[in-house]
């Protein structure tokens, strides 16, 4: 088989790649291991992006996300008993984030491919990719126990946080990790019940934070921290609920309760591998970085990096100007370590470390108040938070 740009992993990165450069007439193969029911059913974050939910409409697969999601013009700070909101929308002039889970625009993304023709072959194994520093890389997998050789132009290593290509930039001489491990995690879950607020609330306090999310108006989105090693299948229906409870402060009691259908352990980790490029190799989304969860900015920095790369193969093969793909990484990372920063930022602002002292609780309840206090410091927030325009 022969394809220009073989494409491995079928997530946001590779799915949204695939789409962007079938728009511009150049053919792609994805892979992925995985079955498509596990890719369409695995619940991810809810959280896009301005410059996300506009390249989705631009390009025909807004559609039910339209429908369907919903636009949050504001996000709330809770701490000390208060609840403060940021208004994203005037703060980052008319910028909005809408609440549309990572599984639907993975699906919404699947059927406009295959209903455009695109090849997809999911459940495969074996994956292995051969010749990258020339400019013919062979990507070989099984499927359906069949050998196949996949020829191509360019790979994309799109294949997430337990990626395969990341390794095949050969580590030291070229490739640099930069690595940082958080001592909590999220304990995430999926209730039947109606939404307790109108807008995100992220909650400080003395036991931990929590966050307040939402799905639509029957099933809601929660998460509290906690420690990395938590079985979730220990905590009853009524502590869950009393610990958020007792997190979101002066508006816990107005948590609306129901039925929890789906709890996970989310780990935290910041990771960033550069370059993001080797030969013909190009590494997009968590392959090449990951983010902790705090302001949802994994699956819309996957959009971002392949939104820079159709740009470049574009570039490639309509003008034979590789100058795009040189800048590939570049480009890129300034965006990737810009929401390193920020998720960093809101994680170590609104977390409890175990180490932390009164000083750094009070210190942290200081920078709170900075942020809800003063307009320029709520810009920033809301900035990022909605997210740079893709350029
Ligand atoms: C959600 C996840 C996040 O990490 C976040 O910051 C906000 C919302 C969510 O899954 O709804």
């Amino acid at each position: 088989m022969r394809t220009q740009v073989g494409i491995v992993g079928a997530g946001p990165a590779g799915l949204m790649l695939s789409h962007l450069l079938h728009l511009r007439g150049i053919e792609s193969v994805v892979i992925d291991t995985r079955t498509r029911e596990d890719i369409e059913e695995t619940i991810k974050a809810g959280v896009l992006e301005q410059g996300t939910t506009d390249l989705m409409k631009q390009t025909g697969v807004g559609d039910r996300m339209m429908r369907d999601g919903f636009v949050h013009h504001g996000i709330n700070l809770a701490f000390s008993g208060a609840i403060h909101r940021i208004d994203l929308h005037e703060l980052s002039s008319g910028r909005a984030v809408t609440v549309y889970p990572q599984h639907e625009v993975l699906k919404d993304l699947i059927a406009r491919r295959l209903a455009d023709g695109g090849d997809i072959r999911f459940g495969i194994t074996g994956t292995t990719v051969a010749g990258l520093t020339g400019d013919r890389p062979v990507i070989s997998f099984v499927q359906d126990g069949r050998d196949q050789q996949l020829e191509c132009d360019f790979v994309a290593g799109c294949d997430g946080s337990q990626t395969y290509c990341r390794f095949l930039i050969p580590q030291g001489a070229i490739r640099t990790d930069f690595f940082r491990q958080y001592p909590f995690a999220w304990f995430g879950i999926l209730a039947e019940a109606p939404p307790s607020s109108d807008e995100l609330i992220y909650a400080h306090s003395d036991r931990g934070f929590a966050l307040i999310s939402t799905r639509s108006p029957s099933v809601q989105r929660l998460y509290f921290q906690c420690d990395p090693a938590t079985d979730p299948g220990e905590w009853s229906e009524d502590q869950i609920w009393d610990e958020i409870g007792a997190r979101v402060g002066s508006v816990g009691a107005a948590i609306k309760t129901g039925k929890i259908f789906a709890r996970a352990i989310l780990q935290f980790r910041s990771f960033v591998c550069e370059p993001m490029q080797y030969g013909r190799l190009y590494l997009a989304g968590d392959a090449a970085h990951t983010v902790p969860p705090t302001g949802a900015k994994g699956l819309n920095l996957a959009i971002a990096d392949v939104h820079v790369l159709d740009r470049a193969l574009g570039a490639f093969y309509e003008a034979n100007d590789t100058g795009l793909l040189e800048a590939y990484t570049s480009t890129v990372l300034r965006r990737v370590w810009r929401a390193q920063h920020f998720s960093w930022w809101m994680t170590s602002m609104l977390h409890r470390f175990s180490e932390a002292t009164d000083f750094d609780l009070r210190r942290q309840i200081a920078e709170l108040e900075m942020i809800t206090g003063t307009p320029s410091a709520a810009k920033v927030l809301a900035e990022n938070y909605v997210g740079l325009p893709l350029t």
